[in-house]
């Protein structure tokens, strides 16, 4: 593995005086290692602190309260899953977890089927404080992650508010508080992906052993930066900037022999949102283009072209609106909840 730094950038620089050195970092880091971290990100330390004092009680419950809000009591992809009931490539990963997405009720007849992931979250109600906490973290990485936006748009020569118009009235923020117990050997904490959505932040304590890979091919570690998130970008910003932002491959191995905890906030637009390319000058484009990293890097597969064997897909077949892009994501990674809800749409392994 290199030991390559990625970009630190101090949400607090921005102003008129250093806008174009920060968008030219932004730029670079986003088209190199799709990485980077920010800091004096505007997010209160007290905030952060109980949010992760509750993200680690949360996972101290008592297994049967945990069991209780099992993901697999939720047609909507919510709630806790024990270690091993996440697939990523198929293969189980070693971590378990609490997702929480937009809290809203279901739809009686959700219509196209990807507004089947609309609905309510299951919350551990044997801790005080702890709905209240998350929906006011999730608000302010919300709002974290529209800043980052618009310096990336202003980065790419865009108005700073042009990607995020292509969100749609209601943005989908997604949260997953995580726990990695040590990695037994040959297994994966979670196995190599890339982010669904638009850009996620990841808030990591200090175990280390979340690794990316860069566009010369290497891995690198992410490592542990006190105070610092990590911004890595997801699928869609790679699809609408043409491949000149890349979506990194990204995994965690927790070779430590104690846990690791990490709290990943993955910001993504409206269901119905419309994954049209952006109009970015042909500078860009034509440097995306020369790029055979670049051009070559395909997206996640669906799970019926991984039981086929593909291993990566590319923009052309990509669905363009996204709740069909992360219908994908869902049925990739908890096929069993697909077939007890769904069993018209499940595939069968074999
Ligand atoms: C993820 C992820 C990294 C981590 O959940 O998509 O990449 O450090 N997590 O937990
Ligand atoms: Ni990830």
């Amino acid at each position: 593995m290199s030991l390559k730094q990625i970009s630190v950038i101090d949400l607090s620089q921005i102003d008129s005086q250093h806008d174009a050195r920060i968008a030219d970092e932004i730029r670079f880091a986003c088209h190199e290692y799709g990485f980077f971290y920010v800091i004096n990100h505007g997010v209160e330390k007290v905030l952060l602190d109980d949010y992760w004092l509750l993200l680690k009680r949360f996972f101290e419950l008592p297994g049967e309260i945990k069991e209780s809000i099992n993901k697999i009591h939720s047609p909507h992809f919510r709630g806790w899953e024990s270690l091993g009931s996440e697939l990523t490539n198929n293969q189980v990963d070693h971590r378990e977890q609490l997702d929480i997405g937009p809290e809203r009720e279901a739809l009686t007849n959700p219509y196209p089927h990807y507004e089947r992931l609309i609905g309510p979250n299951q919350w551990p109600t044997a801790l005080p404080g702890f709905q209240e906490c998350v929906l006011t973290f999730m608000a302010k990485m919300s709002t974290v992650a529209r800043r980052i936006l618009s310096l990336m748009s202003m980065s790419l020569g865009l108005d700073s508010d042009q990607i995020h118009h292509s969100f749609g009235e209601i943005p989908g923020p997604y949260l997953k508080l995580i726990r990695y117990p040590s990695t037994p050997s040959g297994s994966q904490g979670v196995g190599i992906h890339k982010d669904s959505g638009y850009l996620t932040l990841l808030l990591q304590d200090n175990i280390g052993g979340l690794e990316a890979q860069a566009c010369d091919g290497k891995w690198y570690g992410i490592r542990p930066r006190e105070g610092a998130f990590v911004v890595n970008v997801g699928e869609l910003l790679q699809m609408i900037t043409h491949h000149y932002f890349i979506a990194a491959p990204h995994r965690v191995v927790n070779a430590k022999p104690v846990e690791r905890f990490s709290s990943a906030f993955f910001y993504s637009p409206d269901l119905h949102a419309r994954l049209d390319p952006l109009p970015l000058g042909q500078g860009l484009i034509e440097q995306a283009r020369r790029s055979a990293w670049h051009q070559n890097d395909g997206f996640m597969p669906s799970r019926q072209q991984i039981l086929m064997g593909t291993q990566k897909q590319g923009t052309e077949n990509l669905p363009r609106v996204f709740g069909h892009r992360y219908w994908q994501r869902w049925e990739r990674s908890y096929p069993e909840i697909v077939r007890k809800y769904y069993p018209q749409d499940y595939t069968a392994d074999s």
